[in-house]
């Protein structure tokens, strides 16, 4: 009753951010990602009679407090829909900084579900297996198909699940991580979602959303870089907006953020098929077409803060490694 399961971060342009329900994490809005195949978890969960309590191994460390009980209250769910009543030991690697604007919680909790609901005998679906990823963190459910995704929002736990909308060789973009700052995020996105609806500019976010989420499509559909730039670093500003006017505020920038922000701006107006989106973290996202990795590698690791990029192509879903 062991299984093993791979499965990337994926880096949003128009985001996810505060939820309706936030047990069952039903999102305010939809959202539209892109899998990173550079940056991976690797999850092994193995079921074990003899056991008497869950156990989370996390980069080598055994978890504990918060960290054990979000696993194991996940494990909980799969063990109910496979009416088994197992613990299980899960041990999870991941191949980049945790915590750090990087999504590592979608990559986790997506590798997480495939690997516990098949090491159980579950043989699910997609869009059973991104709801699933869903109840441990949003943005998971988006992890779980491959290449460009987006999350259908739904009303309720049936209805809300992401689907492809096109796969990972579809259109050959990089995303360029530039580190400024690869320490744990002082307040977890978790916390975060609950602050959205504190922001007198959530509604406008929400408001507007529908709109960047067809333009959206439209951009990755017709490989249109322009448009994908101009939709995505207009809805990062948003979502940054109303974690900036919340209450209490939510503050994830630096003076480094700053610096990257500004000059990628800069360099797309000299030309260059770039464009930057930040999540809830310091660290840029520094979306391309991957014709520009060298110079905007070079260019990224010449300015001052920034302490190395990871970069990644377009990456598929969760894959399983293997069951037994
Ligand atoms: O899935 P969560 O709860 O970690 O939320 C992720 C939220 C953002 O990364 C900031 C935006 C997104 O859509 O990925």
């Amino acid at each position: 009753m062991r299984a093993t399961a791979i499965a990337h971060p994926n880096i949003a342009f128009i985001k996810y951010w505060g939820n309706r329900d936030p047990r069952l994490r039903l999102p305010l809005t939809g959202s539209i990602s892109m899998n990173l195949a550079a940056l991976e978890t690797r999850t092994t969960v193995e079921f074990d009679a003899d056991r008497n309590a869950d156990a989370f191994i996390l980069n080598g460390r055994p978890a504990s407090g918060e960290c054990l009980t979000r696993v194991s209250r996940f494990l909980d769910r799969v063990r109910e829909k496979a009416e088994r009543q197992l613990y299980a030991q899960v041990e999870s690697v991941n191949s980049y900084p945790s915590g750090a604007g990087i999504a590592s919680s979608a990559a986790g909790f997506a590798a997480l579900a495939l690997a516990a609901s098949r090491a159980l005998g579950l043989e699910w679906d997609e869009a059973q297996l991104s709801r699933l990823a869903r109840l441990g963190s949003g943005s998971a459910c988006r992890s779980i198909p491959s290449g460009f995704v987006e999350w259908l929002p739904g009303s309720r736990d049936l209805d809300s699940y992401a689907v492809q909308l096109a796969p990972a060789d579809h259109w050959d973009l990089i995303d360029l991580v530039a580190l400024v700052n690869p320490e744990h995020k002082a307040v977890g996105s978790s916390a975060g979602h609950n602050l959205a609806e504190t922001s007198p500019l959530n509604p406008l976010r929400v408001a507007g959303v529908p709109a960047r989420l067809e333009l959206c499509r439209q951009a990755i559909l017709q490989r249109d870089f322009d448009l994908l730039a101009r939709v995505t670093e207009e809805d990062y500003q948003w979502m940054h907006a109303v974690m900036r006017t919340s209450s209490p505020p939510l503050l994830y920038w630096t003076a480094d953020t700053e610096v990257v922000i500004w000059h990628v701006q800069s360099w797309r107006q000299q030309g260059h098929a770039l464009c930057v989106t930040v999540d809830a973290g310091p660290n840029p996202h520094v979306i391309a077409l991957a014709e520009e990795r060298e110079w905007a590698l070079t260019a990224l690791r010449a300015l001052p803060g920034v302490m190395d990029v990871l970069v990644s192509p377009v990456g598929n879903g969760a894959q399983l490694v293997q069951a037994n």
